[in-house]
C-alpha cells in the first residue's frame, strides 16, 4: 500500500518559493501554434468523450505496413496492447518515410563533439547509414526479436545503432557511459545480447573518457551466447585491445554493406527498446516500450509540446541513454521530421557559457533541459548567456525533477528574454511520453507541470483511489491506458523485468509510480517528490535500496541506510549511514581510510555517476521493532525535525 506523504520527509518543497504570477503566452505564440486554443478545446472535448478515437487519429498521421484491427486491446488488464493487429516499424516512420520525400536534404541530425567538430546528416545520409548498419546487423546473425546492447555516449552512432537495431526488429538497451562495468555486465546478462555496440572513449570535460577497458572488464564472466561480437566506434583514437574474432571495428563491418535495408513489419505491440529503471527493490528493473503506442505517443506529444515545425531546430540536452534522450532526443524530433541536436561533452566545457553559444551558433529555436543543469549555470550568473545570440529560442522544456519557481524564473527571464513560454513537463521511464505539461498557448504557474494533456486520465487520489480536491496533496494517478505506457519485457529477461501489477495494484485500477502532487482551483498539477524511496539526484533516480547493496556488499560494512537530502544544485543528494564491521578500519588507517575505500568501491559498483555527498559511521543504525532500519529516524535527525511523542515510526 502506498505510504502517507509527509512533505518533511523530502524536503522537496523546500526549494520552492512563493511565486502567484501568471504568465501569458504572447500572441503571435498563439496565432503559429501547431495546437490552438480551439484545437486545444476540440481534443480536449474528444478525448474525453471517446479517448480511443483521440488516440486513432492521432496514430493515423503515421504510416503503418498494415492498418490496426482494434485501437486498444484491453482483454488482459493491465497487460493492455495498442493498435492490436497493426504493423509499423517505428525507423519507417522516423526515417525512411522522410528519406523518400521533399525532407530528404533536410538536416536530421547536427552532431557536436566537446572540442568544437561537428558532424551533420541529412535524413537521406541518415538513412543510408542506419541501412548499412542494419544490413551489417543482419549478416552478423542478428535477428527480429533478439536484443543490442549498446554502450554508447553521445555519438552519431548511437542514434544510427539505435535504429538500425528497430530497423531489423530487435530491441535496443542503452547502458548509459556512466555506469560500471558491474553493471553493463548484468545488463548485458538479462537482455541477453548477442551483440554490443560501443566506442573506444569519448570526450567529457576536456578529457578522455575511455569505454573499450570497461566492456573488455565487462565481458569477462558474461553467459555463454551474450556480446559474441562486439561493434567499436573509434571516436577518441586511442589504442584499444581488440580480442579476435569477437571485436570489430564498426566501420570495418558497416563499409561493406549495401546502403539499402527493408524494415521488419513488427507487430505494433512488439518490443523496441528496453531501458533500466530505478524502484524500491533492490535492483533497477527493465521497462520495454512497444514499436506502435511509444511512436504514436511521442510523435503526437513532441508535436503538440514542443509545436515543432519542420523548419526548428531543436536541442534536448538529455544524454541518449536516458528515457528523454530515446523519445526527446532522438525518436520524437526524427518521427517530426526536425533538425536535432546531441551534445557529446560537458556543459560547462570550456566554459559556462557552452549551451548558451551552441543555441546562438545553430540558431536552436527549442531547447529541453534539466533543473539540475539550470541550476548549475545559473550559479555562474546571467552574463554567460548575455554574451550570445539567443533569440531565435522559441520554446524552453524542462524535465525530470521539480523546477522551482526561482529557477523557473531565471530560466523565463534571462534565456528566453521574458517571452518563451517555459514548459516544465512532467512524465517517467514508464510512461514513454510526456503526460502533464503546459502547451505553449497556455497561461503557466512556474513551479506547476500545468495540466494533464488530452487523451491523459490523471487524477490525484487517496489511498483508496478517490479523488481529492484542490489544495490536497495525495497520490498522482492515471486511470486509463495511454499510446506510450510500458509494457513488460518478454519473459526471457526473469528477474529483471518490471512488472505492470506493480504499478497499476497498488491503487487498485490505476497507474501509481510514487509521485505525491496537488492541484490548486484552476486545475494545474504542482509535484510534490516522490511518496517512495526512490531519489531524484540531478534527475536521476537512484533507488535507496540499491545504494544500500553496493555499501552492503563492502566487506567493512555491517550495515547501511542510505536517505535523501535537499540540495540547492541537484535538487537531492544522497547521504550513508553505515555501521562498520568492529575493527575492519585497523586495515585502512582508522576510520578516514576505511570510509575512503567504501566510497571507491560504491564507485567501482555502480558507476562514476554515483556518489554520496557524505558517508557517516554510527555504531549501530535505529531500527524497528520489526528490525527495519528506520530511514525515518535518519533523515529526521539530519533535518532537524522533530515528532510527537504519540507518532510511531513502525510503519516505516
Ligand atoms: C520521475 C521519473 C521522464 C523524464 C526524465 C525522468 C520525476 C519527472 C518531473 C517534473 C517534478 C518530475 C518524478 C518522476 N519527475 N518530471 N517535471 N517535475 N518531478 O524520468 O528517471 O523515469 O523519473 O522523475 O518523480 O516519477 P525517470
Amino acid at each position: 500500500m502506498p505510504k502517507r506523504y509527509d512533505e518533511s520527509k523530502t524536503g522537496a518543497l523546500d526549494a520552492l518559493h512563493v511565486e502567484n504570477r501568471v504568465f501569458r503566452p504572447d500572441p503571435q505564440t498563439v496565432i503559429e501554434a501547431n495546437v490552438t486554443p480551439d484545437d486545444l478545446e476540440a481534443a480536449l472535448a474528444l478525448a474525453a468523450a471517446d479517448p480511443l478515437a483521440y488516440w486513432e487519429r492521432a496514430a493515423e498521421e503515421l504510416e503503418w505496413h498494415r492498418r490496426w484491427e482494434r485501437v486498444l486491446d484491453d482483454d488482459d488488464p493491465p497487460r493492455f496492447r495498442w493498435f492490436a493487429g497493426g504493423r509499423v516499424n517505428i525507423a519507417h516512420n522516423a526515417l525512411d518515410r522522410h528519406a523518400r520525400s521533399g525532407n530528404k536534404n533536410r538536416l536530421a541530425l547536427i552532431w557536436e563533439g566537446e572540442a568544437g567538430d561537428c558532424r551533420k546528416f541529412t535524413y537521406y545520409e541518415l538513412f543510408r547509414e542506419v541501412n548499412r548498419l542494419a544490413n551489417a546487423f543482419r549478416s552478423l546473425g542478428l535477428v527480429r526479436g533478439d536484443r543490442v546492447t549498446l554502450y554508447m555516449p553521445p555519438l552519431p552512432e548511437t542514434l544510427i545503432a539505435m535504429l538500425a537495431a528497430a530497423k531489423v526488429g530487435a530491441s535496443h538497451s542503452l547502458v548509459f557511459a556512466g555506469f560500471s562495468a558491474r553493471f553493463l555486465r548484468q545488463r548485458i546478462n538479462d537482455a541477453r545480447s548477442k551483440i554490443l555496440v560501443t566506442a573506444d572513449g569519448f570526450y567529457r570535460g576536456g578529457r578522455v573518457i575511455p569505454l573499450k577497458p570497461v566492456v573488455d572488464d565487462a565481458l569477462h564472466g558474461v553467459h555463454g551466447g551474450c556480446a559474441e561480437t562486439v561493434l567499436v566506434v573509434p571516436r577518441v583514437g586511442i589504442d584499444v585491445e581488440m580480442t579476435a574474432p569477437r571485436d570489430l571495428f564498426y566501420h570495418d563491418v558497416v563499409r561493406r554493406e549495401s546502403a539499402e535495408a527493408a524494415c521488419a513489419a513488427m507487430e505494433s505491440d512488439d518490443e523496441l527498446f528496453v531501458l533500466f529503471t530505478s524502484g524500491t527493490t533492490g535492483r533497477p528493473k527493465a521497462v520495454a516500450h512497444a514499436h506502435g503506442g511509444f511512436m504514436v505517443g511521442v510523435h503526437h506529444t513532441f508535436r503538440e509540446v514542443f509545436d515543432v515545425k519542420p523548419t526548428d531546430i531543436y536541442f534536448c540536452t538529455a544524454d541518449p541513454g536516458w528515457i528523454t534522450g530515446h523519445a526527446y532526443g532522438i525518436y520524437g524530433p526524427l518521427l517530426a521530421g526536425a533538425t536535432s541536436i546531441m551534445y557529446e561533452g560537458h556543459p560547462l566545457y570550456p566554459q559556462a557559457d557552452r549551451l548558451w553559444s551552441m543555441v546562438a551558433r545553430h540558431g536552436v529555436t527549442a531547447l529541453y533541459t534539466t533543473p539540475t543543469l539550470l541550476r548549475l549555470l545559473m550559479r555562474y550568473g546571467p552574463q554567460y548567456p548575455k554574451k550570445h545570440d539567443l533569440s531565435t529560442l522559441r520554446i524552453l522544456g524542462s524535465v525530470g525533477e521539480p523546477i522551482g519557481a526561482e529557477t523557473w524564473l531565471w530560466l523565463h527571464k534571462h534565456i528566453g528574454r521574458s517571452r518563451c513560454p517555459v514548459l516544465d513537463t512532467w512524465w517517467q521511464t514508464e510512461t514513454g511520453m510526456m503526460m502533464i505539461s503546459p502547451l505553449p498557448i497556455s497561461p503557466l504557474k512556474p513551479g506547476s507541470v500545468g495540466k494533464p494533456l488530452p487523451g491523459i486520465a490523471a487524477d490525484v487520489v487517496d489511498a483508496a483511489g478517490n479523488s481529492l480536491p484542490p489544495g490536497k496533496g495525495g497520490f498522482l494517478v492515471i486511470k486509463k491506458p495511454w499510446p506510450g505506457m510500458f509494457k513488460e519485457p518478454t519473459e526471457d529477461m526473469g528477474e529483471a523485468r518490471a512488472c505492470l501489477s506493480d504499478y497499476w495494484n497498488r491503487i487498485p485500477g490505476m497507474y501509481f509510480a510514487g509521485d505525491m502532487a496537488h492541484r490548486d482551483e484552476d486545475g494545474y498539477y504542482f509535484i510534490q517528490g516522490r511518496a517512495d524511496d526512490v531519489l531524484n539526484i540531478a534527475g536521476r533516480r537512484m533507488g535507496t535500496a540499491e545504494l544500500e547493496a553496493a555499501l552492503l556488499s563492502h566487506r567493512g560494512v555491517a550495515e547501511a541506510a542510505v536517505i535523501g537530502l535537499p540540495d540547492r544544485i541537484k535538487g537531492q543528494v544522497a547521504k550513508a549511514f553505515v555501521a562498520p564491521v568492529p575493527g575492519y578500519e585497523a586495515q585502512f588507517d582508522g576510520e578516514d581510510g576505511l570510509r575512503a575505500d567504501i566510497a571507491r568501491h560504491v564507485r567501482r559498483e555502480l558507476g562514476p555517476i554515483v556518489a554520496f555527498k557524505a558517508i557517516e559511521f554510527r555504531e549501530s543504525l535505529p531500527h524497528t521493532r520489526s528490525g527495519k532500519i528506520l530511514r525515518r529516524a535518519l533523515r529526521d535527525g539530519e533535518l532537524g525535525v522533530e515528532r510527537d511523542e504519540g507518532e510511531t515510526l513502525e510503519d516505516e
